[in-house]
């Protein structure tokens, strides 16, 4: 029986992707911080351990867990990630270092942990859930975006640093899927209506209302292709929002690009 961990396992994109994994009959190790919403999982088997993936302590108990119980593991899905949306003037560093713990150095610790696990499979994958965000920056969600750049470039170094291991690294890039992220992503947005940039923040949350989005089980059937394909592609767009804006900005030129993201979000 092959075996995958997830982090982030507990709500959205990644609860769905362990019940899939599970469903197709693998091993599910199920990470993530909120223990009471493991009941599901638990109950089909799969083993739940907390993980916040942001503190390095607990990524090292990981560890010690993996290898106290012999774990073999075959793929790794770093799905854990939150938006911290506002503009780059108005989000207080921290906040914004606090993105980077856990959209980057938080996915960077589990996979330092995790990858002699696959090498001692003699190879693996590495599936890393970043965002179309991940390829465009946009105004107001500068910090989330430059935390999924991230995620794209080190996918991108591990996927060459690792080939001769036999693990190959995939990259998911989701546009909007209906999931609690972006009811987490309004409970922590930095907003002052009276500041600056009052309407901006106020014309980028009324923009994705209207936004349908994509469903978590579509978006796990695509992380599920791209753990068992013979030849898994380096990157999956996922959702036709996320399509469309990965032709714009291919063909569009970067000035007229730009013209039509400050139209689209009323910015002048
Ligand atoms: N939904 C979208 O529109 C969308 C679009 C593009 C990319 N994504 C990406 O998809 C991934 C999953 O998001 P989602 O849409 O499924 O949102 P979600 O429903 O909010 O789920 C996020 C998951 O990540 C976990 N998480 C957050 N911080 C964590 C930490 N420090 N340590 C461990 N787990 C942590 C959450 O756990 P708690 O329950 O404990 O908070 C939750 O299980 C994220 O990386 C996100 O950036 C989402």
């Amino acid at each position: 029986m092959k075996t995958v961990l997830l982090t982030g396992a507990t709500g959205g994109i990644g609860k769905a992707t362990a019940l899939l994994f599970l469903e197709k009959g693998w091993q599910v190790v199920a990470t993530g911080r909120n223990e009471k919403a493991f009941e599901e999982l638990s109950s089909k088997l799969a083993i739940c351990h907390k993980l916040d993936v942001s503190d390095i302590n607990c990524v090292l108990e990981l560890k010690s867990f993996l290898e106290n119980n012999n774990f073999k593991i075959d793929v790794l899905i770093n799905n854990a990630g939150y938006g911290q949306f506002g503009t780059i003037e108005e989000t207080p560093i921290e906040l914004a270092v606090k993105q980077f713990d856990t959209n980057v150095f938080g996915l960077a610790s589990v996979t330092q942990v995790v990858i002699p696990f696959l090498r001692n499979s003699g190879g693996g994958r590495i599936i890393n859930v970043s965002s179309i965000a991940g390829k465009v920056s946009m105004p107001g969600g500068g910090w989330y975006a430059a935390s999924k750049h991230a995620v794209e470039a080190i996918s991108d170094a591990l996927r060459w640093e690792l080939s001769k291991f036999n693990i190959k690294v995939s990259i998911i890039e989701p546009g909007p899927i209906k999931t609690d992220f972006a009811a987490n992503v309004n409970k922590s947005i930095v907003y002052n209506p009276e500041g600056p940039y009052g309407n901006l923040i106020g014309n980028l949350t009324g923009s994705t209302k209207s936004i349908k989005g994509g469903t978590v089980e579509n978006c796990a059937r695509i992380i599920y292709k791209a753990a068992v394909s013979k030849c898994p592609k380096n990157r999956y767009l996922v959702t036709k929002e996320a399509k469309l804006i990965n032709i714009l900005i291919k063909i569009l030129p970067t000035k007229l690009f730009d013209k039509m993201i400050i139209k689209f979000f009323k910015i002048k």
